[in-house]
């Protein structure tokens, strides 16, 4: 898709991996925890069974990549063990010279579309609602969805993208088992990067404000 601003969103491809990690890389780097994962979240995703190949768009203005989003499958399990299929997607990021040109609210909704062509029925995620909102995200505790371990949390937002898709689905939402990264294989992935500071920000406590808002 190319929009009027010059902005191109396409699939990723293998030769853009490395940069599109870097990207990441830049873009959460001591923006949640001293350092960042999601480079390696992404790298191991790809891999992954819950990976959505169609929907790992990368944005380029002018020839270079500026932002990229991915998603891959989840579930909501009900107390019964019976599972919803929904997506999810992240890391969603805009390299930092790039953001607020309205490339990740570009990103997001044009995926958000192709996700609805496809045929999948909602969207959770854990992130922001001051900036989800926007998109249509409402907090997921609206449909009694929580998380893994059984809580509301105020992080935890959900789309419909077939009207009254997740009525009558309470459940805990499972992402994929994609996320969970060990500190070691971090660690190691990392060395393949340009060195950089790790360090405390207040982007850090904002961030973890957020996440403990859970009930
Ligand atoms: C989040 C991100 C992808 C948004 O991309 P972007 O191209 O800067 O976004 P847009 O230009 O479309 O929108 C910018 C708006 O979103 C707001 N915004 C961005 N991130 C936000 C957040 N975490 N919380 C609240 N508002 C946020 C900006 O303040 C701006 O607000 P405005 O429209 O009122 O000026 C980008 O800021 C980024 O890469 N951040 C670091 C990685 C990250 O946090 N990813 C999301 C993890 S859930």
């Amino acid at each position: 898709m190319t929009s009027g601003t010059g902005l191109v969103i396409r699939k990723e491809r293998k030769k853009d991996f490395r940069v599109v990690e870097n990207l990441i890389r830049e873009a959460f780097w001591n923006r949640y925890i001293p350092g960042c994962s999601e480079h390696l979240v992404l790298h191991k995703l790809r891999k992954h069974a819950d990976f959505i190949p169609e929907l790992d768009l990368v944005a380029e203005k002018d020839g270079r990549i500026t932002g990229q989003i991915v998603f891959s499958r989840a579930v909501i399990r009900d107390d019964r063990g019976e599972e919803k299929e929904v997506i999810s997607f992240g890391p969603v990021s805009v390299l930092p010279e790039f953001q607020k040109l309205g490339i990740g609210s570009a990103l997001i909704k044009h995926a958000i579309g192709l996700a609805r062509d496809m045929g999948f029925a909602a969207v959770c995620i854990y992130g922001d609602p001051r900036y989800y909102s926007r998109f249509g995200f409402r907090c997921a505790e609206k449909y009694d969805i929580r998380t893994s371990d059984g809580k509301f949390a105020a992080a935890l937002l959900a789309l419909e993208l077939r009207p009254g898709a997740l009525k009558d689905t309470p459940g805990r939402f499972m992402e994929s088992s994609a996320f969970a990264i060990n500190e070691s294989e971090l660690l190691k992935f990392d060395t393949r990067f340009p060195p950089k500071e790790k360090a405390e920000t207040e982007s850090q406590r904002e961030f973890m404000t957020l996440v403990s808002l859970r009930y």
